[in-house]
């Protein structure tokens, strides 16, 4: 198949619908210590022994750094709408309060490279690489933190203003706040119950603190937050309540402050231990209105009970998995949206931000065949199709990724591109789920003319 196929009447062949690809910056820059950046979290965290798979790091990654230009020359030549990335927060900001222009200077190339070409801007501020010299005054435990984000918004949005065609806050809550701050599996390797809650708080607030900033700075981009979300499906009948729980901890946790005021009382309840000092006016400022949500989706849950009642995830041997072991499940992306649009009733429009499969693809005669990545995107539109079916309100769709990367704790093992990197020369290569995608655009487009 060298083109995805997207049915006739297909919702995602409107041609408002934005087609993307997308990156983070301390997975593809490189250029740690250039321009002017300072170190963040995941640059030390690479540093401790056993943190990260083979001991990789960021230091280099795709060398966007010194390459940017060729690759937003090959984003524009997939034909995608947009472009998701994210800025650097210590490029910004290498010391507390300290300006960095040659940081700005780095991303308005980017950003008037890609208009330039057509392509529209979708930037993330917080994509997980907070300055060290904030960890250093205990990161996203320190309230304080969610202010220090509330003014890097105001810089980068005060800069660019609505050069950025889209703004979102953070990139999946969950993993930063729990990954990093409650199972140590992520920068800054914290372990802790109550250290998880009280960073996705502060997370969240940094979030609200920002919203009336970036609207003020950019009153005509759009305004929003990213969330990871897996539905959960009982393992039996018995297990709905595990599966009901997985969910509200795994993401209405982190929805539905923003999307309905208040935290869900299940985990309120069973956290209860755990639970963070919110003070008064905190949900106010986290529920300000949103112009849309992201949704990040790469798998679901199956979950039961153990014996001593704790939830646990059951893996489901004779389905099929991508090569970081994650199982391919198209129909959990219908389901989830669907569940997401019963669930809030002011819910806002949904891009999907991220999707996508890893797999150990392999450079051969300059091809990679990557047939498993290539059905996974077309069964994945399928499913973002039934739900617009359903009546949910999707207004786009972002593959993760544009190019091999470093893949946190899983370094470069891990490969998610749909354009292939050869590490040792910075070759790019499509591969063939990446000539599908521009094949099916240039048919939409040509469609749509
Ligand atoms: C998401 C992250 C993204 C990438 C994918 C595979 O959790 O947002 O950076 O690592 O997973």
């Amino acid at each position: 198949m060298n083109s995805y196929q997207l049915a006739e009447d297909s919702k995602l062949n409107q041609p408002e619908f934005v087609f993307g690809v997308a990156t983070s910056s301390y997975q593809i820059e490189g250029g740690v210590n250039l321009g002017g950046r300072t170190a963040s979290i995941w640059d030390t965290f690479c540093r401790q022994p056993g943190a990260v798979d083979n001991g990789d790091n960021g230091d280099v990654a795709c060398d966007h750094f010194h390459l940017w230009q060729q690759d937003i020359d090959m984003i524009a030549d997939l034909g995608v709408d947009a472009y998701r990335l994210s800025i650097a927060w210590p490029r910004i900001l290498p010391r507390d309060g300290e300006l960095n222009p040659q940081g700005l200077n780095f991303y308005q190339q980017i950003i008037d490279a890609c208009h330039a070409r057509g392509v529209k801007v979708f930037v993330t501020l917080y994509h997980w690489d907070l300055p060290q010299y904030l960890q250093d005054k205990g990161g996203w435990l320190n309230r304080e933190t969610a202010y220090k984000f509330a003014e890097y918004a105001e810089v980068v949005s005060a800069h660019f203003g609505d050069q950025i065609d889209v703004y979102t806050t953070l990139n999946e809550p969950f993993v930063a706040a729990f990954l990093g701050y409650r199972w140590g599996v992520h920068a800054p390797g914290i372990k802790g119950e109550r250290e998880g809650f009280l960073a996705s708080h502060h997370m969240l607030l940094g979030h609200g603190l920002a919203m009336p900033i970036l609207r003020r700075n950019a009153p005509n981009a759009k305004h929003g937050i990213v969330f990871n979300a897996s539905p959960s499906y009982p393992l039996t009948p018995s297990d709905q309540g595990a599966a009901d729980y997985s969910e509200a901890e795994g993401y209405h946790w982190f929805m539905d402050p923003v999307l309905k005021g208040e935290y869900p009382f299940e985990v309120v309840e069973r956290q209860s231990d755990n639970m963070p000092m919110i003070l008064a006016g905190d949900l106010d400022l986290i529920s300000a209105p949103v112009d849309y949500v992201g949704i990040n989706y790469y798998t679901r849950h199956v979950c039961r009970y153990n014996e001593n009642g704790d939830i646990v995830n059951v893996e489901q041997p004779s389905a099929e998995h991508t090569y970081i072991g994650w199982e391919i499940y198209p129909q959990g992306l219908t389901d989830l949206l669907v569940r997401i649009h019963q669930r809030y009733e002011d819910l806002p429009p949904m891009y999907i931000t991220e999707n996508g499969a890893a797999g150990n693809d392999e450079l051969k005669n300059g091809e990679v065949v990557d047939q498993q990545r290539t059905r996974y995107f077309q069964t994945h539109l399928e499913a973002v199709d039934n739900a617009i079916r359903q009546g949910v309100d999707i207004q786009g769709y972002f593959a993760w990724s544009l190019m091999d990367n470093f893949e946190w704790a899983f370094g470069y093992c891990q490969r998610f591109g749909i354009v292939h990197v050869d590490y040792q020369t910075q070759k790019r290569t499509l591969k063939h789920s990446a000539i599908a995608y521009r094949n099916m655009l240039l048919a939409r487009k040509q469609e749509n003319q």
